[in-house]
């Protein structure tokens, strides 16, 4: 290896390590992505499986992939392939590892785009383009907005990627951790802002019909029938492996640049709990009390129907003129901005494994990776944009932001708990710990969190809507079917289209990085870097 190559990148601080984990797990998906999937799924009905989810899965991943993370950068293994690689002795795992960048930048294609709503929707509420509109008319601009209706799109997309380059391109301690040290404070104060806000909400105040505590109700009063509904349990589990971040190889990435005995216990609790206090406390406190105390639950309900982003995109800007102009605008600002500081802090997550894959491997410089994985998004990340009514965008992160999470945890938690082994797993996790990590959790990662995880695989394979469903386009079939109007049937015949050839794409962006991950292995075999592996195995 050259000196070039040769990785001098670490962590600057421990604040600012654990800032960066949980501006990754904190994102767009604990403001409209945990609330929608609530709602959808019956609310506190919704709660108690997520819970336990939280419980048996999140946290016993977090253990597993902090720990992954820093034995990978031991041997200098800052992505997936090599750290599962460096694992074991089979030398297939490194593909299983695959998951773990293609994820990143697949979901990296679609979450920048929703990213840069946010910076747009700043700039529209700060120049007061909500001021005085009617209800229509706020949700008319969100599908112009994203129907293409003027360039503005594109260009706070660009903008929005260029930041992200840019961040990157400065490295951990000089970009990365300041976005985290900037963002999350400022997230966590416009949260808290527009929380009291939402609980505060008085029916008869500014035209609210309900009290903010009525969606907080609908939210927090446990319904224990739906327990037993299967698919409560599969939002539940791919709630929380989107929002801790699990299941995709950030984490494993960012623990990489840790140093060999720095604790991994403490600091995956403390950055995990953050993330759950911004969802379960702020996240849950903003969108539906809100929209609940202007709609009802009744008119919410049936608008998450068809799925979330209308609730923050089009009604949010709407409802906050009824506070009068300046709150507004404010509202707009810190319900936005921290949409956006979430956005960043995630998308710089998935970032970083792109480019430690690259540096690794090719001796890519920062500057030259970070621009890497800006080209790529933006080319991957194009469809999404120009065909998002299609339901390109909604494809991505079915397969990338669900499935995949999911496969890939399953396989990584095997390899972790049964062919690494127990055992060193276990002196992994502890090792350096500021906290003692109860036993309990050696049994739950060596069994439970296997045997739940394969119960989900199942599950979304098999259940109605699931895998199976989805791969053969049944919805989609049936609506065709049925479709009476020519307009109609031309536009799913169109989304048909579309919907195939994303999936043809994300295979071939899998394929692609498998492809690269053959040759890594054959110059690390030829600069006899292979062996690396058998001294830690
Ligand atoms: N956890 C983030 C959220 O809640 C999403 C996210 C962060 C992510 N890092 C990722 C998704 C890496 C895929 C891959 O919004
Ligand atoms: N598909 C989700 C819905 O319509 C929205 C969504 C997808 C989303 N991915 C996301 C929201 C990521 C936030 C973050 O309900």
């Amino acid at each position: 290896m050259s000196t070039t190559t040769k990785s001098s990148e670490n962590w600057g601080s421990r604040v600012g390590l654990v800032l960066a984990m949980a501006g990754n797990a904190v994102g767009l998906g604990n403001f409209l992505r945990f609330p929608v999937q609530a709602i959808q799924n019956g609310g506190g009905a919704f709660i108690i499986p997520y819970l336990i989810c939280f419980l048996i899965m999140g946290i016993p991943l977090l253990f597993v992939e902090w720990s992954m993370g820093r034995f990978g950068g031991k041997t200098g293994d800052h992505s997936t392939p090599f750290i599962l690689n460096n694992m074991s002795r089979d030398n297939l795992w490194k593909y299983v590892g695959v998951f773990g960048i293609f994820t990143n930048l697949a979901v990296a294609a679609y979450y920048c785009y929703l990213e840069s709503w946010t910076l747009a929707y700043v700039w529209k509420s700060l120049s007061g383009a909500f001021a005085g509109q009617s209800t229509e008319a706020v949700s008319d601009m969100f599908t112009q907005y994203v129907g293409l209706g003027t360039s503005e799109p594109i260009i706070f997309w660009v903008v929005c990627l260029l930041l992200n380059t840019w961040i990157l391109s400065r490295g951990l301690s000089g970009g990365v951790e300041i976005a985290a040290k900037v963002g999350m404070p400022l997230l966590i104060f416009f949260g808290i802002f527009l929380a009291v806000r939402g609980i505060t909400l008085t029916a008869g105040e500014a035209g609210a019909v309900n009290d903010g505590t009525v969606g907080l109700n609908f939210l927090w009063t446990p319904n224990f029938a739906s327990i037993w509904d299967f698919k409560v349990w599969l939002a539940a589990a791919g709630q929380i492996f989107f929002t801790l971040s699990v299941g995709m190889g950030s984490i494993q990435c960012y623990a990489s640049y840790m140093r060999e005995r720095d604790d991994v216990a403490l600091n995956a609790m403390s950055a995990g709990w953050m993330n759950e206090f911004v969802e379960v406390c702020l996240g849950a406190a903003i969108l539906i009390p809100i929209s609940v105390g202007y709609l009802g639950v009744e008119k919410v309900v049936e608008m998450t129907k068809t799925g979330g982003l209308g609730l923050g995109f089009r009604t949010l800007p709407y409802l906050f003129q009824q506070w009068g102009p300046l709150l507004a605008a404010l509202a707009g600002m810190a319900w936005f901005g921290l949409l956006f500081f979430a956005g960043i802090t995630s998308s710089l997550a998935m970032g970083t494994p792109v480019m430690g894959f690259l540096h690794d491997e090719f001796g890519w410089r920062r500057q030259t990776s970070a621009w890497a994985f800006g080209i790529a998004v933006f080319f991957l990340g194009l469809p999404t944009v120009l065909f998002f009514q299609y339901g390109v965008f909604d494809e991505y992160d079915y397969w990338a932001g669900t499935v995949s999470l999911v496969v890939f945890a399953l396989l990584e938690i095997i390899l972790f708990a049964w062919v690494f082994g127990m055992d060193k797993g276990w002196a992994e996790i502890t090792r350096g710990a500021d906290i003692k990590v109860p036993v309990f959790f050696k049994f739950v990662i060596k069994y439970v969190t296997p045997v739940v995880l394969t119960a989900v695989f199942l599950g979304s394979l098999l259940s109605s809507g699931g895998i199976l469903d989805q791969l053969s386009n049944k919805a989609l079939h049936a609506e065709i079917t049925a479709a009476t109007d020519p307009a109609n049937l031309e536009f799913l015949k169109k989304k048909l289209f579309f919907v195939n050839l994303s999936r043809i794409g994300l295979l071939a962006v899998f394929g692609g990085i498998a492809l690269m991950v053959y040759i890594a292995q054959l110059k690390r075999e030829r600069d006899g870097r292979d062996k690396l592996r058998n001294d830690n195995a």
